[in-house]
This record gives C-alpha cells, sequence and structure tokens, in this order.
C-alpha cells in the first residue's frame, strides 16, 4: 500500500482517466477527492467504487472557476490538514475548424478550453503548491497530451492548451523543487474514454487504433498507472518529465 495516510486531489476524477487514477490511488491506501463538474451521479459511482480503507469524498467545483478551486482547495486543508499528490487531469477538447466556425465561436472556444485545460491547471497548481509548501511538499501530475506534439488541426485550442500545460508543469518543475515539490505530466495518446468515444466509435475509429502498433487505444488503466507511477515516493528524480503513454503511436 504506497500511498497508506495520502491524501490526493483527483480534479476529473468521476469518469475516464480520473476515475482510473482515483481508483488506483485508492487502491495503495490514499484518501482520494473526487473532484467533478456536472455529473454528480458518475462521481457517486466512483466514490463507492473506491477501496473503502482511505477517508474519500467528492466534490463539485468548475476547475476553470478560480474562486471555486480555492474554496475546493481550503475545504480539503480544513477536512484532511494537507495534500499530499494533486493530479491535475480535468479537461476538455472541443473541434474548432478555422475554415467552418465563425469567429466569435473561434474566440469562444479558446477561451473556453485554455481555462478549463491551462488557466485552471495554473491555478489549482498555485493553491496546491502553496498548501504543499506549509506541509513539506508533494507531487503534482497533470495530465497532458500527445496533442501538445503532434499539431490538432481540428482541435488547435486543445493543443495549444496541452503544450503550455506541459511547458507550465516543467517551469513548475524548476520552481517548486527547493520546496520538495515535484511536478510532472503524462501525454496520452488515444484512451478509451467519453472523450474520446465519438472518435473511437466514429468513420476513423480503426485508424485511429492503427496509429499504434499494439493497433488499439489505450485504457484509463494503463494511464492510471503511469500516474501512480509519478506520484509514488521515489519517482523525485523524474521532476519535470512528460511521459509518454500513447502505445508508440507518436514519437517526439
Ligand atoms: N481520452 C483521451 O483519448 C485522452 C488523450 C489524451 C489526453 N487526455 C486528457 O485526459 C484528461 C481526462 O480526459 P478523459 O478522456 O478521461 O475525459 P472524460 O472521460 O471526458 O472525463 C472528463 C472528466 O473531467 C471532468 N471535467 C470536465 N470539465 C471540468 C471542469 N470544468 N471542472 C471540473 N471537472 C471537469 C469531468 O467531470 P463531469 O463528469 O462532472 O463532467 C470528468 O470527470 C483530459 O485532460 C484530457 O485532455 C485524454
Amino acid at each position: 500500500m504506497k500511498f497508506i495516510n495520502k491524501v490526493v486531489l483527483v480534479t476529473g476524477g468521476s469518469r475516464g482517466i480520473g476515475k482510473a487514477a482515483a481508483a488506483a490511488f485508492a487502491a495503495e491506501g490514499a484518501s482520494v477527492i473526487v473532484n467533478y463538474h456536472t455529473n454528480k451521479t458518475a462521481a457517486e459511482e466512483t466514490l463507492a467504487q473506491l477501496n473503502p480503507a482511505g477517508k474519500h469524498m467528492i466534490y463539485q467545483c468548475d476547475a476553470a472557476d478560480s474562486a471555486e478551486t480555492e474554496k475546493m482547495i481550503g475545504h480539503i486543508n480544513s477536512v484532511y490538514g494537507k495534500i499530499d499528490v494533486a493530479i491535475i487531469n480535468a479537461g476538455i477538447a472541443i473541434t474548432h475548424k478555422i475554415a467552418e466556425v465563425d469567429f466569435n465561436t473561434w474566440q469562444d472556444t479558446w477561451a473556453k478550453v485554455l481555462g478549463v485545460n491551462l488557466i485552471g491547471p495554473a491555478n489549482i497548481m498555485y493553491l496546491t503548491a502553496r498548501a504543499m509548501m506549509k506541509t513539506g511538499g508533494g507531487k503534482i501530475v497533470a495530465v497532458s497530451s500527445r496533442g501538445a506534439y503532434r499539431g490538432e488541426p481540428d482541435e488547435p485550442a486543445y493543443g495549444a492548451s496541452k503544450a503550455g500545460l506541459n511547458s507550465l508543469c516543467q517551469s513548475m518543475a524548476k520552481a517548486l523543487a527547493p520546496y520538495k515539490i515535484y511536478v510532472s505530466a503524462v501525454a496520452p495518446g488515444w484512451i478509451v474514454t467519453d472523450l474520446a468515444e465519438r472518435y473511437l466509435n466514429g468513420p476513423g475509429g480503426e485508424d485511429i487504433k492503427n496509429q499504434s502498433p499494439l493497433k488499439r487505444a489505450g485504457t484509463p488503466e494503463e494511464v492510471a498507472n503511469a500516474i501512480l507511477y509519478l506520484a509514488s515516493d521515489g519517482s523525485e528524480y523524474t521532476t519535470g518529465a512528460i511521459l509518454d503513454v500513447n502505445g508508440a503511436s507518436y514519437f517526439r
């Protein structure tokens, strides 16, 4: 039980990769805060499936809203007295093809996607790091994407948000190391979740799976295993790393 007595926040922990990460940490003895946005039923289902050894809770909060996230971190501190690990996972992807959308939609999409995928993570990183500084350190793992590297012609805000997130993690790995706070990211390729479902089950689904020599998309559990490793004791020298979890579908 590698995470016994550890307090782990998972943003977007109600479904997909976040849900698998919440289960993986709980299985290792952690107390997990499952953050969700709108889908309370999914959050409650996730909570019900966690190893009961830890003291878990669900917490509703829009990860793009700085006031709400500040309240969430304050609440976690008041209940548990610390945050050992923050998994910054909540994210959205919106298609906004430059040749098809009007200018208002273009701008709205950039604001929305950067809000959830970059500005929100920057704020959560600030708040959790400041809490971790008071308790002697911690680990922060962000869920980035292969899209940060390979270009996302149909979802340019998504690709840019993840490239920004990588840069944020690397900057913070340097800034926070003196405080024993270690920051890293995973960069998944296609993973079987609600977010990817419309692509994986669409007309291009087989081509997507064939991008990997494994001829399949990844599972949320495979990403969760990578997250678990980066957040583990003994992984400190991986700070600043961005770990590909893409089934050899893309090399950078
Ligand atoms: N699936 C892939 O192929 C893939 C590939 C590369 C990277 N990723 C990244 O992996 C992360 C998780 O993706 P996923 O595929 O697991 O997505 P998902 O199945 O759509 O789940 C998204 C999770 O994020 C939460 N969420 C969304 N917006 C939020 C907000 N504003 N505030 C708080 N929570 C919010 C959702 O909460 P509700 O349940 O309340 O809606 C849900 O728990 C994302 O950052 C995504 O970019 C995914």
